[in-house]
């Protein structure tokens, strides 16, 4: 990726490169996924204000200038932010930025898609995680499978330059629904990708009934003609699978398959400032009173040093999800 000479990628000790930051804009969500937020999002006595407009787009620039080119717009749902578009604006005109990506349960597309395009957000990810109306409302608390559908097709006419479905994996939930969802992309040019259940401080009971693991999906798509696709220059750690008759193309996201984390190319920062090196790390640093100074160097320095010290990675497998409750709290 073009940068600046003058500036080393940032980095970390094993040489893993960071081009990508997730960007959680609010922890709060509408919906109640059963793997995410059950009963709903409820507010914590204390909740720390989120980063300003201003903040964000401080913080952004720091980390354009370490040399990362992409940001998702994260949360909770990010679109729930009063000033949604105002913050992808900003991140859009931030020099360096060439990729703004957002995250969204979908609520509110239909109408919002073209704006959201228009402040300068190329690429979407939309939950979708059964094409059953009744069974989206089960999984989500929101009887809106249509509203999503026409949001996707929305989403279409708006010209974004990716489109991706997001389907969590459920046994017993929505695996019957491999077929119909393969269907799906089939006809249609979008991504969709099958998301892995992961396992969170709030939901191990209901991550023991249900997990599913991804490379199951990848035999199945195999026997039926589905190829690996070679992986792009970038690319996170996403198997990707393509199929000559297919429109669409499937990922498959299996954090507990081996060296998932070996191609780790992204940094989390939750809603009020903190960088998380993993989703499944501990605490998270704080860089607000660094955002706050304007002195971009003394952060950009603070980033580096920090992003030194990732794990190589995660302890899942030891049944250590880290201190993150679900992943609304710092961006699925
Ligand atoms: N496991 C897997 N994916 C999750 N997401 C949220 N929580 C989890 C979890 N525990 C993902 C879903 C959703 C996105 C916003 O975050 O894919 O579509
Ligand atoms: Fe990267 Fe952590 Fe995810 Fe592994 S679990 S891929 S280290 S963010």
């Amino acid at each position: 990726m073009p940068r600046s000479p003058d500036v080393l990628p940032l980095s970390d000790a094993i040489g893993r490169r960071f081009e990508y930051l997730r960007l959680s804009l609010t922890e709060v969500c509408n919906f109640r996924c059963t793997y995410c937020l059950p009963d709903g999002y409820k507010k914590p006595c204390q909740r720390p204000a989120e980063l300003t407009v201003e903040e964000i787009r401080r913080a952004v620039t720091a980390f354009a200038q370490l040399g990362l080119w992409k940001v998702r717009l994260t949360g909770g749902e990010p679109t729930l932010r009063r000033d949604f578009e105002n913050v992808a604006s900003a991140v859009s005109s931030v020099p360096g930025i060439r990729r703004v990506a957002m995250t969204t349960n979908g609520y509110r597309l239909a109408e919002r898609a073209q704006a959201w395009r228009d402040c300068g957000v190329n690429a979407i990810n939309i939950s979708v995680d059964s094409l059953d109306p009744a069974r989206f409302a089960a999984i989500t608390g929101h009887d809106r499978l249509g509203e999503v559908l026409r949001g996707i097709e929305a989403a279409r006419d708006a010209g974004f330059e990716s489109i991706k479905l997001n389907a969590v994996l459920m046994r017993g939930v929505n695996d019957d629904e491999l077929a119909a969802m393969v269907q799906f992309v089939t006809t249609r040019d979008l991504s969709l990708r099958f998301i892995e259940v992961m396992r969170t401080n709030d939901n191990t009971a209901f991550f023991d009934r249900h997990h599913v693991a991804g490379q199951s999906v990848i035999d199945r798509l195999e026997a039926a003609g589905w190829k690996r696709l070679p992986r792009a220059a970038g690319a996170g750690p996403a198997v990707e699978l393509g199929h000559p008759h297919a429109k669409g193309r499937i990922g498959i996201i299996a954090p507990y398959s081996r060296d998932f984390c070996a191609s780790c190319n992204r940094l989390r920062m939750s809603s009020d400032g903190k960088l998380h090196l993993c989703l499944f790390g501990d605490g998270g640093i704080d860089l607000r009173p660094l955002i706050a100074a304007d002195d971009p160097a003394p952060l950009i320095t603070r980033i580096r040093a920090v992003v030194g010290t990732k794990a190589p990675a995660h302890r899942l497998h030891s049944g250590n999800s880290g201190a993150t409750p679900h992943l609304a709290s710092i961006g699925g």
